[in-house]
């Protein structure tokens, strides 16, 4: 059973007169532990294609499966509570809440999903020396560099052990080796866990090191190299 299959999703939005297909009848199949990255360019649909994916947003038509089940059709709370099970995200910016430190940023899916932090211990140290974190979990988000604040959002969206992390351009605002180095550890992580990984980039450097590339235009997904696609 693949671990994420899309089916016909389209996502429309009305921008003032007229109305955008921001994905138009995406149809993919991704198999668990795959490395998918997915290219296109700017506008093209990417954010909202994994948004939708990842449950963070709804579509107008069509369904997505994760491990069997529709997403499209759970209630709020049911989704909330899947995502918290299955589904890491980081987010094209960080998305770090300013007020708390690394380390509360880190632990903050725990906190909000009430769990106990003991289970979470060994994982957190894990992550965090990876990471190379260990002396800045005590500083706020504006007191660290721009792929520390990345490495912050990767550890986050990785400290409840998710079986698919999503990422939209996590090396975006990153220098070649600092896209490099955060990729490798993105890498060794999934190697470790035999997680899925999809990620939203522009570098093809990055992309050239994923089993498969699918690509957007226009809202239209396919695959620019790889074979295990359905035709949408
Ligand atoms: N909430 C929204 N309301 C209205 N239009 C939206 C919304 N979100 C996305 N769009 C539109 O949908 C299209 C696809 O946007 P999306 O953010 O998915 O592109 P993208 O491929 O991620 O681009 P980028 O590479 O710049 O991040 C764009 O035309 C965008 O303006
Ligand atoms: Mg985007």
């Amino acid at each position: 059973m693949p671990i994420l299959e899309t089916n016909q999703v389209i996502r429309q939005f009305r921008q003032y007169d007229r109305v955008v297909t921001a994905v138009n009848r995406a149809s993919v199949s991704i198999e668990d532990g795959e490395f998918v990255a997915i290219i296109g360019s700017s506008g093209s649909g990417k954010s909202t294609f994994i948004n939708l994916c990842a449950g963070l947003d709804m579509p107008n038509s069509g369904s997505i499966r994760i491990q069997g089940q529709d997403i499209t059709q759970m209630k709020p709370d049911q989704l909330c509570a899947f995502r918290g099970k299955y589904i890491g995200f980081v987010f094209q910016s960080c998305r770090l809440v300013p007020y708390l430190t690394a380390l509360e940023n880190i632990t903050l899916p725990l906190t909000a999903a009430d769990r106990s932090f003991e289970r979470y211990e060994e994982r957190l140290k894990l992550l965090i020396s990876k990471l190379g974190l260990s002396d800045r979990l005590q500083h706020l988000p504006s007191e660290l560099s721009g792929g520390q604040q990345q490495r912050v959002a990767i550890a986050r969206a990785l400290i409840h052990y998710p079986q698919i992390l999503f990422a939209d351009e996590p090396t975006g605002n990153l220098d070649r080796e600092s896209a490099n180095e955060v990729l490798d550890l993105l890498l060794s992580v999934r190697a470790e866990l035999k997680q899925t990984l999809i990620i939203v980039t522009h570098d093809p450097q990055i992309a050239a090191r994923a089993d498969r590339i699918l690509r957007m235009d226009n809202g239209v997904l396919s695959v620019w190299r790889g074979e295990r696609a359905k035709s949408g």
